[in-house]
């Protein structure tokens, strides 16, 4: 690790510096609220490098953000929630195409502040652009089927999905672009308007897109503020203001928020949280693939992804083959800073997790677990070389909580009921990864685990992606489900217009469609 200390900071002239801004009902403001230090992940000379500052906004301003989204929404009758669904998808493709100028920026704030390896700091924005031109796609065929009238029991009807209300966007620090995009876009095509509360770390690359949120979206519509959750955002979901929640996060912020809420019956909730995915290694399994799917898996930007495999079951007869390959491999990653060429393990952006992994690490070798990376841990700043550790009993910490850090726990198993055990007992239901061939016994563990999680990955690591596949769970990891396709419908509710299937009722409906006095019964459609 020492050699790090030696490398030059970035390939880039400069560090990009932050300026405390944010926006409020259609105004890009710089004073009147608090602001913060941000740090680097990155370290020179083992010290965090100062970004700039960012916003750190009151309660109250929180809410000047809350009224000013109320105030676009206007109970359901402002420009935004009423407009047709064209004006909203051209806002959409406008913003889009000012975001993309903003590219390098964005990627560069993005690797420098939560250490996102710099090219998949570039696969982050990429995948938002994609999914961005997914959303629009979609919404198109929804209008399309939605133009249709449907006939049954005598009346004839349009049926269409509206915006719900105010919502709050709150997305997670490892993909604090994407995946808070993935709920604000369609939350926005649907005809919501929107308060971004940005997520602790990753907030200066919001930076560079204030001036496209305020030009292409009315006053309002789009509210980007930071500061610190649990201070601001209990209050102004006691003020009732917020209809909708898009959280992703942890499970107990999400009950807190939930249970603050004046009339839970009116607040919808999309809740994207915690995981423990476990890969199931079998003795069939191709073992050149599982070690290096689970290695991906569990160490893919550190281990701090939702979908990552958190605990790794092997089956004892090829256990120690397993877990041979699997540390040689690991102890072959490349270490360092984000910029480096092929870099595999960058600083983590949680400046106390190093102490939080050294805790379940310490918890879990009580009990019985063996460390078989001794060189583990925070070398230089906070780069923390993967822990990987053996016969992780599964009363352990480790075996328990979800980590979100490089560390990969393995334990034994001698009969599929104790993996099934472990599963069907955790408190977390992402997904799974089973390696195995066997048709018999993998058929089997698909039937008996397909109620226990949301997505059975075959001889491949967990993940969420392409975005356009079922993003769920259950128990303490989801609620609601996001895809391209879902997430369209859980920012909107189905609404009807109907008539009967007679003289009037036909009259009456072509009357509206053909004066085209109506932006909902309409039968235009996006091409
Ligand atoms: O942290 C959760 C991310 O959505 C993971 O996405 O599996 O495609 O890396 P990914």
């Amino acid at each position: 690790m020492e050699k790090f200390k030696d490398q030059p900071l970035a390939p880039f002239p400069q560090v990009p510096q932050g300026l405390a801004r944010i926006l409020i009902g259609g105004k890009i403001q710089t004073s009147g609220f608090d602001t913060r230090e941000v740090q680097s992940s990155c370290a020179d000379q083992g010290k965090q490098v100062v970004l700039g500052r960012t916003a750190n906004v009151s309660a109250e301003i929180l809410q000047t953000a809350a009224d000013a989204a109320h105030s676009a929404w206007q109970k359901g009758l402002g420009d935004w929630p009423t407009a047709r669904m064209e004006v909203r998808v051209s806002a959409v493709i406008a913003f889009r195409d000012q975001m993309v100028l903003q590219r390098e920026l964005v990627c560069r704030y993005l690797m420098w502040e939560i250490g996102k390896a710099w090219l998949d700091a570039q696969n982050e924005f990429d995948r938002t652009v994609q999914y961005i031109n997914d959303t629009v796609e979609e919404v198109k065929r929804l209008d399309r089927d939605s133009a249709r009238f449907a006939f049954s029991g005598g009346i004839m009807a349009q049926i269409r999905r509206a915006p719900l209300g105010v919502t709050l966007c709150m997305g997670p620090y490892n993909y604090p672009l994407n995946e808070t995009f993935t709920t604000l876009i369609p939350a926005l095509i649907m005809g919501n308007t929107v308060v971004v509360k940005i997520a602790r770390y990753g907030q200066l690359l919001w930076d560079p897109l204030l001036e496209a949120f305020r030009d292409c979206f009315p006053a309002g519509v789009v509210n980007i503020v930071n500061g610190k959750g649990r201070e601001i955002v209990g209050p102004v979901i006691r003020s009732g203001r917020i209809d909708v929640l898009a959280f992703i996060g942890s499970s107990a912020v999400a009950s807190k928020i939930k249970t603050d809420h004046p009339q839970p019956h009116r607040f919808r909730t999309v809740l994207s949280l915690d995981a423990k995915n476990p890969a199931i290694v079998l003795p069939d399994a191709d073992l050149e693939n599982a070690v290096s799917e689970c290695i991906k898996g569990a160490l893919s930007f550190n281990g701090q992804r939702c979908t990552a495999l958190k605990f790794v079951l092997v089956h004892e007869s090829v256990a120690n083959a397993f877990t041979e390959l699997l540390l040689k491999k690991v102890n072959a990653m490349i270490a360092g800073m984000p910029w480096d060429q092929g870099v595999q393990i960058t600083p983590l952006p949680d400046l106390n997790k190093p102490a939080y992994l050294q805790e379940l690490i310490e918890d879990a070798v009580a009990k019985g677990a063996k460390i078989l990376t001794p060189e583990y841990g925070a070398k230089y700043g906070n780069l923390f070389k993967p822990a990987v550790l053996m016969d992780v009993p599964l009363n352990s910490r480790l075996a328990q909580e979800e980590q979100f850090g490089p560390v990969v726990p393995i334990a034994r198993f001698s009969q599929l009921s104790e993996v099934e055990d472990y599963i069907v007992h955790s408190n977390f239901g992402a997904q799974v990864s089973i390696f195995g061939r066997d048709p018999e016994i993998v058929g089997r563990m698909i039937d008996r685990l397909s109620n226990q999680v949301c997505r059975i990955n075959l001889n491949s690591q967990c993940q969420r992606g392409p975005d356009v596949f079922p993003f769920t769970g259950r128990k303490d990891s989801a609620e609601g489900t996001l895809s391209v396709f879902d997430a369209l419908r859980a920012f909107s509710i189905r609404s009807m217009v109907a008539a009967k299937q007679d003289e009037l009722g036909k009259e009456t409906i072509k009357g509206i469609l053909s004066g085209g006095t109506s932006n909902f019964l309409s039968t235009n459609v996006l091409l």
